[in-house]
C-alpha cells in the first residue's frame, strides 16, 4: 500500500496507512501487549510492529544538509532524488536491502526549496519538497511550538490540522510527545499518524519530557529522532541549531541542572558562545507557572540566570496541559531586557484547568499551538487554537 503511488498525500494512501495503524494496534493490544488501566487512549503497543511502515519525514536540518527517514514494510533498497529551484538533481541510494531507512544529503544550498522523491527497489513510493535552514541575516520565517501531544486523541489531530494551515518551516515539541510511556509502537498511532502529512515537509525539532523517558530511558525518542549533535538512537539529549538569527536550543529538563553537570555546563556555554541576535530556549518542565505542578524550581534557579546574564529573548517549555503567557520578567539581574516565557502544553492531551499569579499575563486551559514569526527586529507570537482562532499574542522587539 506504500509503493503504489508517487503523488503526494493521496488519499488512498492515507486511508491504506491509516488501516495499518488500527490493523497494528489492534494486533499489540489482542496480543498481550500492556495496557494501561486510565482509557483507551492510553493503551499502549510497546513494540513496533515488525511490518510497521513510516512515511518519509525529515529530521536535522542545517543551511546545507538533511536526513530523510522512512520505514517500509519489509527490506528493501531505498533511493533519494532531490531537485534544486535550478532544475539539478542528486541521486543518493543505500548500499543495501533495509526496513529502516536513512538518507542524509549535504552540500545544500542554504534557505532553499528542494523537491524529493523516493523509491524502493526502483519503485516511486513518496514524492514532497523540504526547505534548508535560512543562513544568518535572512530572516522573515514563521515556526511552530507544541507540546503535550501525543495521545491520538480527536485535538491532537485537530491541532495538526490547524499547524498545517500554519504552515511554518519547522516546529519546536516541549516534550511529553508520545504518552503514556514513550513506547515505540506508540509513535505509530500518537505520533507519525497524526503529523504525516506535516513531517514530510518540516522538521519537527524534539525535546523529552517526563513520559518520553518511561520507556528504557527514551530509547524509542532516540530511535525515531536524529537530532543535531548526534545520530540516530546516540543519547543526544540536549542540542543546539540556527535558523536565520535565531539560535535555538532544545535541553532535556528531566535531568538537574546543578552546576557540575554536563548539560549544564555544556549550556553555559553554547549561550556564552552564541553571537545571534535572537536566543530561544525549548524544554519541557516550565520555571514559572500557575498550572498544576507550579514553578519548576530547579530549572528556575540554575537555568533562568543564564537565560538572563546571557541575553536569551524567548522560552517555550510545555508539561502544564494549557497555556499560559509569563508577564515578561528578569528575577536575578534587573539589567537587560526581560524575557518572554511561554507554557505551551495544549498540543493534544487531556487538559487540566489553570490559575493565575503575580506573573501571568495570560492563562487558558485550551488546546493550541504557537505559530511565531520571525522577522529582522521583531519575532511576533500567536498561540492558536483548534479552530484557528489566535487567542492570545506578543511580540518581542529588538
Ligand atoms: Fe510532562
Amino acid at each position: 500500500m506504500f509503493d503504489h503511488n508517487a503523488f503526494r498525500k493521496p488519499v488512498a494512501l492515507t486511508l491504506g496507512v491509516s488501516l495499518l495503524f488500527l490493523a497494528g494496534c489492534q494486533s499489540l493490544a489482542g496480543s498481550g501487549g500492556h495496557l494501561a488501566a486510565d482509557s483507551a487512549q492510553n493503551a499502549e503497543a510497546t513494540r513496533l510492529p515488525s511490518n510497521a511502515e513510516i512515511r518519509p519525514y525529515l529530521q536535522n536540518v542545517t543551511t546545507d544538509g538533511i536526513t530523510i527517514l522512512w520505514r517500509s514494510a519489509r527490506k528493501a533498497k531505498g533511493e533519494v532524488t532531490i531537485t534544486g529551484p535550478d532544475g539539478r538533481s542528486q541521486t543518493l541510494s543505500e548500499p543495501g536491502s533495509v526496513q529502516d531507512h536513512r538518507v542524509r544529503f549535504t552540500g545544500l544550498e542554504p534557505g532553499t526549496t528542494y523537491r524529493y522523491a523516493v523509491t524502493q527497489d526502483g519503485k516511486p513510493v513518496w514524492t514532497s519538497e523540504f526547505i534548508t535552514a535560512r543562513p544568518r541575516g535572512q530572516n522573515g520565517f514563521t515556526f511552530g511550538v507544541m507540546g503535550d501531544m501525543g495521545k491520538g486523541t480527536p485535538a491532537q489531530f485537530a491541532i495538526a490540522r490547524q499547524l498545517a494551515q500554519f504552515d511554518p518551516e519547522f516546529t519546536l515539541l516541549t516534550g511529553d510527545i508520545v504518552y503514556f510511556r514513550g513506547a515505540e509502537g506508540d509513535y505509530l498511532p500518537k505520533y507519525f499518524k497524526p503529523y504525516q502529512d506535516l513531517i514530510d515537509d518540516q522538521v519537527f525539532f524534539p525535546t523529552l519530557g517526563n513520559h518520553d523517558i518511561l520507556t528504557w530511558l527514551g530509547k524509542p525518542y532516540f530511535r525515531f529522532f536524529e537530532l543535531p549533535t548526534g545520530n540516530i538512537e546516540s543519547a543526544s539529549r540536549y542540542y543546539q541549531f540556527s535558523y536565520g538569527d535565531v539560535d535555538f536550543f532544545g535541553l532535556d529538563s528531566n535531568q538537574a541542572f546543578t552546576k557540575i553537570l554536563p548539560q549544564y555546563r555544556w549550556v553555559k556555554s553554547a549561550l556564552e558562545a552564541s553571537t545571534a541576535k535572537w536566543k530561544v530556549v525549548f524544554f519541557h518542565h516550565p520555571p514559572f507557572s500557575a498550572g498544576k505542578h507550579g514553578d519548576d524550581n530547579g530549572v528556575q534557579k540554575h537555568l533562568v540566570p543564564l537565560f538572563e546574564k546571557h541575553g536569551v529573548d524567548v522560552v517555550f517549555a510545555g508539561h502544564e496541559h494549557n497555556y499560559e503567557r509569563i508577564k515578561p520578567m528578569r528575577i536575578y539581574e534587573q539589567a537587560g531586557r526581560p524575557i518572554t516565557y511561554i507554557v505551551t502544553g495544549g498540543g493534544g492531551t487531556d487538559l487540566r484547568p489553570v490559575g493565575k499569579n503575580q506573573n501571568t499575563a495570560y492563562s487558558e486551559s485550551i488546546h493550541h499551538f504557537m505559530g511565531v514569526k520571525v522577522e529582522n527586529d521583531r519575532i511576533s507570537i500567536q498561540a492558536i487554537d483548534q479552530g484557528g482562532r489566535v487567542f492570545d499574542s506578543t511580540v518581542v522587539t529588538k
